[in-house]
């Protein structure tokens, strides 16, 4: 069946382990039914890059989630990095802010350009979904309200180059508006209606992310930690395909 036609084309599964030979475990498992795989700091930090490439081996694609956030100059060359491993997303953090965004973009295109390389995905995170409206402005500072800052953010990132955005799904109509059909929204913080939320304050159940207008879901404790979770990724698939 091709990715569209069973709805995993829009599930990203994040490998939210530790362990390199656990997350190989887990994508020997499940590629049949997951096209793009998630490495995080925790198994990038604990397994390295070759978990990357052992990905890629298997015939998948890697969004690697490492959020970077630093002067403009270090994230252009970790940028580079990145592109040269082979990903097919990264993401950056938004409020690093536009010359940050716009080097790094810059740099994955000439890179690509002079080396060959497909062009990996940029996203910019815009407001972690762990965060709530009231974090953002006691804790955080920010006065505008979430809506109003996510679309902010989204708005730079575009301008800065970026392919789309990491962001809740209760903001997605917002910044659809705002950026078009184009522009690429990520969402984690999924939680199908039987599952508890964790840490995470603003989610959305599957169906509901991609009614709003998500292009892909990304998911991790909600099917990692139940008892049978290729019945989950199934029922998950099943659901993106109703919606
Ligand atoms: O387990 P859960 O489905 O909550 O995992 C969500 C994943 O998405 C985690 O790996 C987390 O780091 C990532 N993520 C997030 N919020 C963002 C960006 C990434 O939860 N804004």
């Amino acid at each position: 069946m091709s990715d569209s036609a069973d709805g995993k084309g829009k599930l990203i599964l994040a490998l939210d382990v530790h362990e390199y030979e656990h997350a190989l475990d887990l994508v020997d498992k499940f590629h049949d039914h997951i096209s793009i795989f998630k490495v995080g700091l925790e198994l990038f930090l604990s397994a390295g890059p070759r978990i990357v490439g052992e990905i890629h081996k298997r015939g998948r694609k890697v969004f690697l989630d490492l959020k970077f956030h630093d002067i403009p100059n270090t994230v252009s060359k970790a940028a580079i990095a990145a592109t040269r491993m082979g990903v097919y997303m990264f993401n950056v953090h938004a409020s690093g802010g536009f010359d940050m965004m716009k080097k790094c973009s810059d740099s994955v295109v000439q890179t690509c350009l002079k080396e060959n390389i497909e062009r990996p995905k940029i996203l910019g995170v815009t407001v972690l979904t762990s965060l709530s409206r009231e974090m953002l402005r006691d804790e955080l500072g920010i006065q505008y309200g979430m809506r109003t800052h996510v679309k902010h953010l989204a708005a730079l990132s575009q301008k800065a180059g970026l392919d789309g955005v990491v962001s809740s799904a209760r903001e997605v109509e917002a910044i659809r508006n705002s950026c078009g059909r184009g522009f690429l929204i990520v969402t984690p913080g999924i939680r199908p209606s039987w599952s508890p939320p964790d840490d995470q304050n603003r989610t959305m159940t599957p169906k509901e992310a991609i009614r709003e207008g998500a292009d892909y879901l990304v998911m991790g404790r909600a099917i990692l930690q139940q008892n049978n979770p290729l019945n989950v990724i199934e029922l998950i698939n099943l659901e993106i395909l109703s919606a």
